[in-house]
């Protein structure tokens, strides 16, 4: 991702422009925290670019959750370092900063093996990043790692009207950073830190703003969302829910979503929220990982696979229209065949209209990675051929069934073709369509016509047409 971002009208700077280029991998939070870091620099004279040659300072936003994340910031800093001495031949300085997760978990590690590399932030840090390019600007190499106490979202800056208008009509708002889970397997609490939510008065007026730039839909974000426990607007802590609640009455806003949940806090309150809201969309990301009730465990998911199916069968009970997906891990340490296969029946008890699916990476410091039983990686790589097919199956059925529905779609940009737009169903989908550009940022039913390998095709219904989305019973597959 490429943050184009221009200083504010008016945001009267001396200092001459200077070029910024990052670029994130990973989670949505790491495009997020991009785009906050962009809104942060602008005002210090930083443009964007697309171009990290063009460059004086590089951003790479890392993510540390499997092993070939990490190799390919590595190997991106190899070609930076080319792209930084070409720059110094032709008497240009360029800065190179490695933010994320890598960032956290590597620390200074990063500066021995990269040596072009001056600045190392970790993602609770961004809010210091002036003053730590100032320090670099002075010639010193700064690390910084800490979880500090003052809250980020605090002190970077929100994105102007100009930049909100260029990000397009759905958004995606932080709402709650870190996790305290601790799955055996998993970096994030060690990177991310203690799950924190901010207070929802700030996200109300993010939205807020969003909303009056033209922003319909909003996806609210965090590594454990719905363990969201904010200051409430009355001083009182809210749930997730008594947010979502709050955010579907702002004007503008049509469309809500929120990821990564995880099953074990998926209150009433929430399930009643999915129940009351038209606005909250029929789709749900909940990340199962595996089927096995003994993989459950030493994964410590805290849930069975009983546990699992019980809240979607309660979600599914308040919004029968509700299409779920799921992340999985293939070959956690101690797997066995039966293991696997409690998985794969579990992808067809639930027809996940998609999931993703991993193959289980051992991650320095976590519990999982000291296992004995690691499951060789040829394993791996069989169970994960089958498992895809799995889900692959799961999404084909779960589209060919949106055939002939019509459903309201959101417009989002053009096509590939001359008149023809993309939007997104409720259910994530996109949706080719033939319609003027003018549409884009409008709801409008759509009646899908065709379905394609990754997108659907439809035709704009007639006005007045009710929606008719795929029958519910219809939505779990192998139930
Ligand atoms: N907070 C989210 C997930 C964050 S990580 C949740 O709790 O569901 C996104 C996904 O990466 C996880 O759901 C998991 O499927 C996968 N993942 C995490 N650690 C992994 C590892 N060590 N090896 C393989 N996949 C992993
Ligand atoms: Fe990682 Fe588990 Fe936390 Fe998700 S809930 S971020 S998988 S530790
Ligand atoms: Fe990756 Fe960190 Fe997100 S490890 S998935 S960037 S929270």
């Amino acid at each position: 991702m490429t943050c184009e971002k221009r200083p504010p009208a008016g945001a009267g700077t001396s200092a001459a422009p200077r070029k910024l280029f990052i670029k994130s991998y990973g989670c949505q939070m790491n495009v997020y925290d991009s785009h906050r870091m962009a809104d942060t620099l602008a005002p210090a004279g930083y443009v964007g670019t697309a171009d990290p040659a063009d460059a004086d300072l590089v951003v790479l936003n890392t993510c540390h959750i499997r092993e070939k994340a990490a190799e390919k910031v590595y190997s991106e800093l190899g070609r930076i370092r080319k792209l930084k001495e070409a720059a110094a031949d032709a008497g240009r300085r360029m800065v190179v900063a490695v933010a994320g997760c890598v960032a956290q978990a590597e620390g200074e590690e990063i500066l021995r093996r990269a040596g072009s590399v001056d600045l190392v932030v970790g993602p609770r840090s961004y809010h210091r990043l002036p003053e730590m390019l100032a320090r670099v600007e002075g010639g010193a190499k700064v690390v910084d790692t800490e979880f500090p106490v003052e809250d980020k979202f605090d002190i970077l800056a929100g994105p102007t009207r100009e930049a909100m208008r260029a990000r397009g009509v759905s958004a995606f708002v932080t709402v709650q950073e870190g996790c305290d889970k601790f799955c055996t397997f998993c970096v994030v609490p060690y990177t991310r830190g203690a799950e924190v939510s901010r207070p929802a008065a700030k996200i109300i007026a993010e939205v807020e703003r969003l909303a009056d730039a033209g922003v319909r839909e909003v996806t609210l974000i965090g590594q454990n969302v719905n363990a969201y426990h904010g200051t409430g607007t009355g001083g009182r802590d809210w749930t997730l829910a008594r947010l979502l609640r709050r955010i579907a009455d702002i004007p503008g806003i049509a469309r809500l979503r929120y990821t990564t949940s995880h099953p074990r806090d998926v209150s009433d309150d929430l399930v009643a929220a999915h129940r009351d809201l038209p606005a909250l969309m029929p789709q749900l990301h909940l990340p199962v990982q595996s089927g096995s009730d003994r993989i459950l465990a030493a994964m410590n998911r805290r849930h069975t696979r009983a546990d699992y199916l019980a809240v979607i069968d309660c979600l599914r009970a308040a919004r029968p229209d509700l299409a779920l997906s799921s992340d999985f891990i293939v070959g956690f340490p101690g797997e066995t065949e039966e293991d696997f296969r409690d998985t794969l029946g579990l992808v067809d008890a639930v027809g996940y209209a998609g999931a993703f699916s991993f193959r289980y990476s051992p991650r320095p410091g976590t519990p999982a990675a000291a296992l004995p039983d690691q499951v060789p990686e040829s394993v791996k790589e069989a169970r994960l051929q089958v498992l895809q097919a799995a889900i692959e199956r799961n999404r084909q059925a779960f589209n060919a069934r949106c055939l002939g529905a019509t459903f309201e779609v959101l417009f989002e940009k053009p096509g590939r073709h001359p008149g023809q737009l993309v939007g997104r169903s409720p259910y994530l989908q996109p949706v080719q369509i033939l319609a003027p550009a003018t549409r884009i940022g409008e709801l409008d039913p759509v009646t899908i016509t065709q379905v394609g390998a990754n997108s659907l095709f439809g035709t704009l219904a007639e006005p007045g047409a009710q929606a008719h989305t795929p029958s519910p019973a219809a939505m779990a597959m192998g139930a």
